[in-house]
């Protein structure tokens, strides 16, 4: 393993990562310095980024509710007003230190003030370590859409502290392995089945570098989500509506929970619409009911589920579109599925319930 990733103009620090922190500040003249946090960073992560940076004294904290219910406009304003209370300029540096709510947020919120001042990101949760961190997409949701409202925007570096990990619950941790499943499924298949037998509470620092390294590879070679970015969304159409959907409820779903149940849902229409082998299939559904505590998803939710789809932002022409796999390990985007078959991939899910 190496100690960092260079990413689209950035590096990503892997390896004594809040020195490296330090270093990048002492080297950049920002004339102001700013921490986002939410409640929960602020208590279990500040510190640690403080005992290894005690010279670092002069900055000021901004601090969010934590919750996905929170990446919204008004939160986004609260950061604004603070960011010009505190008299933040141009030359001002976003330090965003949280999860991927924080790391989305406060990226969008900086690419936003005054035209754009700088960010980096310090993701403290698996999930935005492996993922939401690192290929430049910041952003809100508004009315219940995921992530509607945003920009492409990258950081000025990416700063990947392990250790951050300890005081993450077991739901936080099984959310972010999610995404590292994903990584296998989409374009390594050895990955995948190394991972089959792994405890998110035990990931090695390897394990999160080499997740890291198969985001960054195809985010670099499509920044902009033109063509093989999409494969990234792999299990996303239709786990993203059932976040949505679950996030009206009493008992909200994490992102990664949501998504391991698109992954099932999807990797059926893929046995259906692009060669996908039912072998493969049935090692996907297996994988996911070993890791995931699945939900029931109620067949009166199908109609709103499907409205979410119809309102992806990778739609285009009123068609629901996918990234489905063809084998595991190599993924094709821009396929599509009708209601119909969507609705049969959603009861195939209901069956690997019973
Ligand atoms: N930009 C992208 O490319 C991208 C990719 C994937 C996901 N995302 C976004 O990321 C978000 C989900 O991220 P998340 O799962 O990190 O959620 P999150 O930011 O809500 O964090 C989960 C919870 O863990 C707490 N927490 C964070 N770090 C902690 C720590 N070290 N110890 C104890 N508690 C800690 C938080 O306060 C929060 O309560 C979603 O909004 C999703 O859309 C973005
Ligand atoms: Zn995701």
């Amino acid at each position: 393993m190496r100690k960092t990733i260079e990413s689209l103009g950035y590096t990503i620090y892997f390896q004594d990562s809040l020195k490296e922190l330090g270093k990048f500040i002492q080297k950049n003249n920002y004339s102001k310095i700013f921490f986002l946090v939410d409640r929960n960073t602020a208590e279990h992560c500040l510190p640690v980024v403080q005992q290894a940076l005690p010279e670092l004294t002069a900055f000021d904290i901004i601090e969010i509710e934590p919750g996905e219910e929170n990446k919204n406009i008004d939160f986004c304003i609260g950061i604004w007003k603070m960011l010009l209370d505190f008299g933040a300029d141009r030359k001002s540096l976003l330090i965003n230190l949280g999860g991927g709510v924080v790391t989305d947020m406060g990226s969008f919120a900086a690419a936003t003030f005054k035209r754009g001042i700088d960010f980096v990101q310090v993701p403290t949760t698996l999930l935005s370590q492996v993922d939401a961190s690192v290929g430049g997409k910041t952003g809100i949701d508004m009315d219940l859409v995921k992530n509607c409202i945003g920009t492409f925007s990258q950081p000025k570096a990416v700063f990947i502290e392990p250790a951050f990990l300890k005081t993450l619950d077991k739901r936080q941790l099984t959310s972010g392995f999610a995404e590292i499943l994903k990584h296998g499924l989409i374009s390594d298949k050895s990955y995948f089945f190394d991972l089959q037998d792994i405890n998110p509470k035990n990931l090695s620092t390897e394990l999160i570098y080499k997740s890291v390294n198969i985001k960054n590879e195809i985010v670099k070679s499509d920044p902009k989500e033109q063509n093989i970015r999409k494969t990234l969304n792999f299990g996303h159409t239709i786990g993203h509506a059932i976040e949505s959907y679950f996030l009206q409820s009493t008992s909200p779903l994490l992102h990664g929970e949501a998504l391991a149940i698109g992954m099932i849902c999807e990797a059926y229409l893929s046995c259906q619409l692009n060669g996908l082998d039912q072998e493969e299939l049935d090692q996907i559904r297996d994988c996911m009911k070993q890791h995931f505590s699945l939900v029931n998803i109620p067949r009166e939710s199908y109609p709103q589920l499907l409205e979410f789809m119809q309102n992806d932002k990778k739609n285009e022409g009123g068609k629901i579109g996918f990234a489905l796999l063809n084998k595991i390990g190599s993924c094709d985007h821009d396929l599509y599925a009708s209601p119909e078959q969507i609705t049969e991939s959603l009861d195939f899910y209901q069956k690997v319930l019973a």
